[in-house]
């Protein structure tokens, strides 16, 4: 569960996340959607508490994300656009070294089904400069998932993947969401956000222009026409590219 009270996030003079408040439930995945500079990396890193908010409240499965930063981290994972990762640590390494943080016991057994998941088995021994983009997204979420996250922050989960990888990496998600978890994704990719989210938040300038399932939203900004799809939802919503 995720309860987040006007939140908002400030850059000196310059407010870049305006005032939000929504609950994301166990099971639901939130797409969040709005153009660039909108404040979605901003939000999701004031979730993951990787950034302090400047106000508001962030509650991760029950605990507050300034009150009790330890508590709530162990609760979630958060994955940046551009994977972190230790240039001397081989993929294996690097699992073993995140479950040891985590005080993850008997992580070997968890670890080989993601690097199976997630097709970098073969490359365990391997250090980070000698894979491929695509590949060091996987190692990261692979990463990521050691600790069992009830919680999870997606920043373009997508991008630099193949379309395989893509397809794999939608299953990966939905399946977690299936198994309870609770998870938040930015994305510009929105007939794969289409597949994937139960419902969505449109962001323009830091603030929320609209939010709920994709049939509501898409019922607010439809003038009653059928089938309108979330690229043309998000156009009528966020008035073009500019943010
Ligand atoms: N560290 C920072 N210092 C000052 N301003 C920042 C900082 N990080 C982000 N901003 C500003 O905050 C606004 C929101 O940026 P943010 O990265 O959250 O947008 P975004 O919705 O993730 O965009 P994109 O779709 O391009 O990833 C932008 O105007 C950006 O310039
Ligand atoms: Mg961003």
């Amino acid at each position: 569960m995720i309860e987040v009270g006007a939140l908002s996030k400030r850059y000196g003079n310059f407010t870049a996340v305006k005032e939000l408040s929504f609950t994301v439930r166990p099971g639901e995945v939130l797409g969040l959607v709005g153009p660039n500079g909108a404040g979605k990396t901003s939000t999701l890193r004031c979730l993951a508490g990787i950034i302090p908010a400047s106000s508001g409240t962030v509650r991760i499965a029950g605990h507050d994300i300034a009150a009790d930063p330890i508590a709530a981290k162990r609760a979630l994972a958060f994955f940046p656009d551009e994977p972190r990762l230790f240039d001397y640590l081989t993929v294996r390494q690097h699992l073993t070294f995140v479950a040891r943080i985590y005080g993850v016991a008997h992580h070997e057994a968890i670890a080989q089904p993601l690097l199976d998941e997630f097709e970098i088995a073969d490359k365990a021994d391997q250090l980070p400069g000698e894979l491929s983009r695509g590949m060091k997204q996987k190692l990261a979420i692979a990463c990521g998932l050691l600790h069992a996250p009830q919680v999870m922050f997606f920043d373009e989960p997508l991008t630099g993947l193949d379309p395989l990888g893509i397809r794999r990496m939608k299953k990966s998600i939905v399946t977690r969401a299936r198994a309870g978890a609770t998870i938040v994704l930015s994305s510009h990719l929105l007939h794969l956000l289409e597949e994937v989210c139960t419902h969505v938040m449109i962001l323009k300038r830091g603030e929320k222009i609209a939010d709920g399932t994709i049939a509501e939203v898409a019922t607010r900004f439809s003038n009653g026409e059928p089938n309108v799809n979330l690229e043309e939802i998000f156009i009528r919503a966020t008035g073009g590219t500019e943010s």
